[in-house]
């Protein structure tokens, strides 16, 4: 009976769209925390009512690390999975490479060019094609701190760093960590890069963006890189190796007064059912509160199989409905992508990352370790740097100044 069953539907399947229907999505992601599990099923849940299977493969890694190296590893075997997280400049590279596919039909049967934020349309798009399908906004910027703490302790928020340094101390004075971080790599760049936009936008800019060599000489550079050796003593010693959700959750947990880190961190927040608005407080890190750090999360459709494009281009589709973008960014702790967003779905914290983004193209400050503001090669390169000199107090403001300006120069672009 069985047998005569799969018989049946095996000839059936012969149609296209059955084809189509039982092959399912591979899709290459670093979601793995539980916010950004919660975001994930979110998607595979719509998919699956427009029966398309998500097949989940996710690569745990903070910010993509791991992630990016699986892909790449897959690519060269070709394997590649049929979508993928890639997100920002290496998006226009693969592009170019003519991986990806286009998904310029989608884009114009959903009016993409009339939704999208501009500057999310410039960041999908190469030469009048679209690469990719975005899902979210985040503000890498955002220090987040335990309300109750505060007021137990008569603190507000600190504007500055020495606003910062008083609240840090009075905190480390009643036996509590002030600053939740980890030493992981990309997270103590991820520190280090809003340090540097405090020393101002474009200082920041000439740094990152356009990798002046001037720039890396500037006693800027050097005062980022101190004030960053000197936050250490505000962390747990030694500073552990973590994932940035165990991070979180020593804030989570009241041991931990303040955190830096992008707001993605609010869904983590969330899911364990704090309240954004009692339990904790997102404002700017000191110094930054006028710029929008951001980075913006997209999925990118490989050209692997042209059989797999019906089903490539339903999740392109799925992901820009307003609804998802609206369900979805309340989860993972993004903004959507979109001109007329649901504010009244948004807690206090999305609202004003969203008021700002879209205030001013000025404001809007690629990140540097989230790979909006440089190619993969220097940011790997630049967060090594960072990251040794954040480790080894032996290391000198002077050299590691120099190295990273040799980073800059090495790569061209320089001014
Ligand atoms: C970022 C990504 C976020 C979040 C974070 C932690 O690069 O854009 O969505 O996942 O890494 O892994």
């Amino acid at each position: 009976m069985v047998h005569t069953l799969r018989s049946l539907l095996a000839l059936l399947c012969l149609a296209a769209s059955c084809a189509a229907q039982a092959q399912g999505l591979q899709v290459l992601h670093w979601w793995k925390s539980a916010s950004e599990r919660k975001a994930v099923d979110l998607i595979a849940a719509r998919l699956n009512d427009e029966n398309v299977i998500w097949h989940d493969g996710v690569i745990p890694s903070g910010s993509g690390v791991g992630a990016g190296i699986v892909l790449r590893s897959r690519m060269l075997a070709k394997d590649a999975p049929e979508v993928a997280q890639v997100n920002g400049v290496a998006l226009r590279d693969w592009a170019r490479l003519g991986l990806l596919l286009d998904l310029d039909a989608v884009a114009a049967a959903g009016k993409w060019d009339k939704l999208l934020l501009p500057a999310v349309a410039a960041a999908i798009e190469l030469d009048g094609h679209i690469y990719a399908a975005p899902v979210g906004i985040h503000r890498v910027n955002t220090l987040f701190y335990n309300r109750k703490l505060f007021a137990e302790h008569r603190l507000s928020p600190p504007l500055n760093w020495a606003e910062f340094e008083h609240a840090a101390s009075v905190l480390h004075k009643a036996g509590i960590v002030p600053l939740a971080q980890s030493s992981e790599p990309w997270q103590v760049t991820t520190l280090f890069e809003t340090i540097v936009l405090s020393e101002g936008v474009d200082f920041y800019r000439a740094l990152f963006q356009r990798r002046a060599a001037i720039a890396y000489a500037d006693p800027r550079l050097g005062a980022a890189l101190l004030r960053l050796r000197q936050m250490k003593k505000w962390m747990n010693q030694p500073v552990p190796e973590r994932t940035w959700d165990a991070t979180t959750r020593q804030l989570a947990d009241g041991e931990a007064g303040m955190m830096v880190m992008g707001d993605w961190a609010k869904g983590e927040l969330t899911v364990r059912g704090l309240s954004m608005d009692e339990a904790f407080g997102c404002a700017a890190v000191p110094g930054t509160a006028a710029y929008h750090l951001y980075n913006i999360d997209t999925l990118s459709m490989l050209a692997t199989r042209e059989s797999h494009r019906p089903e490539q281009e339903k999740l392109a589709a799925l992901i820009m409905s307003p609804s998802l973008q609206n369900d979805f960014s309340q989860v993972k702790g993004s903004i959507p992508v979109l001109r007329s967003p649901q504010l009244s779905k948004m807690d206090s914290c999305a609202r004003a990352s969203y008021k700002l983004f879209t205030s001013s193209p000025a404001v809007q400050v690629p990140s540097l370790v989230h790979r909006m503001a440089t190619d993969e090669i220097v940011r790997d390169a630049i967060v090594a740097e960072v990251h040794r000199f954040f480790l080894d107090d032996g290391i000198s403001v002077a050299d590691t100044q120099r190295r990273l300006g040799n980073i800059a120069r090495s790569f061209g672009k320089t001014k």
